[in-house]
């Protein structure tokens, strides 16, 4: 399993990387927005930083030709750039047209079984069901990842699944039980995977111990 952070920050994305747990990084109109910068600066910066990892650039547009023009220019930027394709009609004659260049894509806002068939049988690199906005509405986001790693590997489909609107580390977990290829978390989750306070007090008493000890030598 891999994990990937969906983020566009470059602190965090620097931070994470330096503790070499991360292998891509995923990122949305949203996340992009929050930083407020132009779109094309700031995938080419994290493509830099993530690189050789996969960096999930969202296309913007409405219709398939809009789409497949965007993937195609978002493909030059870098070569480690992933098209992101919302899971609609549009976006289904678009996958065609980026599979067909043998473009890397990942199928996004994935909320059904149906959904990831399509995304796999379109060709799709990966397809991401978004766990946290089922479990808002009250779907067992969980579930639906555990039903789509099943169907992928009885029809040995290579799409990867990430799992995706990973809101806590108990997701994580539960991703990594049900066979999700990927997660695609939040910096704060990688902080939350990481702490335990038992880990803490333990470091502390053990640089505790070593130090009353090393006085004691010191003094001899
Ligand atoms: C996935 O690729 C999306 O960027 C992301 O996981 C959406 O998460 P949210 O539901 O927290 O916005």
């Amino acid at each position: 399993m891999e994990l990937f952070l969906d983020t566009a920050n470059l602190d965090e994305i620097r931070e994470a990387l330096s503790l070499g747990v991360i292998s891509g990084v995923t990122t949305n109109p949203t996340l992009i927005a929050k930083e407020r910068v132009d779109y094309k600066e700031r995938i080419l910066k994290i493509c830099e930083l993530v690189s050789p990892g996969p960096v999930s650039v969202e296309v913007l547009s409405q219709d398939a030709e809009g789409m497949y023009k965007e993937a195609m220019e978002y493909a030059s930027w870098a070569p480690n750039v992933v098209i992101k394709v919302p899971v609609v009609k549009e976006g289904l004659k678009a996958l065609k047209l980026m599979h067909a260049a043998k473009i890397k894509t990942n199928v996004t806002l994935v909320f059904s079984l149906n959904q990831a068939l399509l995304a796999a049988i379109s060709g799709a690199t990966y397809a991401s069901p978004f766990v946290g906005r089922l479990d808002d509405v009250g779907h067992d986001g969980m579930e639906l990842i555990s039903q789509i790693v099943a169907v992928y590997g009885l029809h040995d489909f290579p799409t990867k699944v990430i799992a995706a609107s990973i809101r806590h580390p108990l997701h994580v977990v539960q991703a990594a039980s049900v066979g999700a290829h990927i997660a695609t978390i939040p910096f704060s989750v990688l902080e939350g995977m990481l702490k335990h306070p038992l880990t803490d007090i333990g470091v502390k008493r053990f640089l505790d111990d070593w130090q009353k000890v090393k006085e004691l030598l010191e003094k001899k």
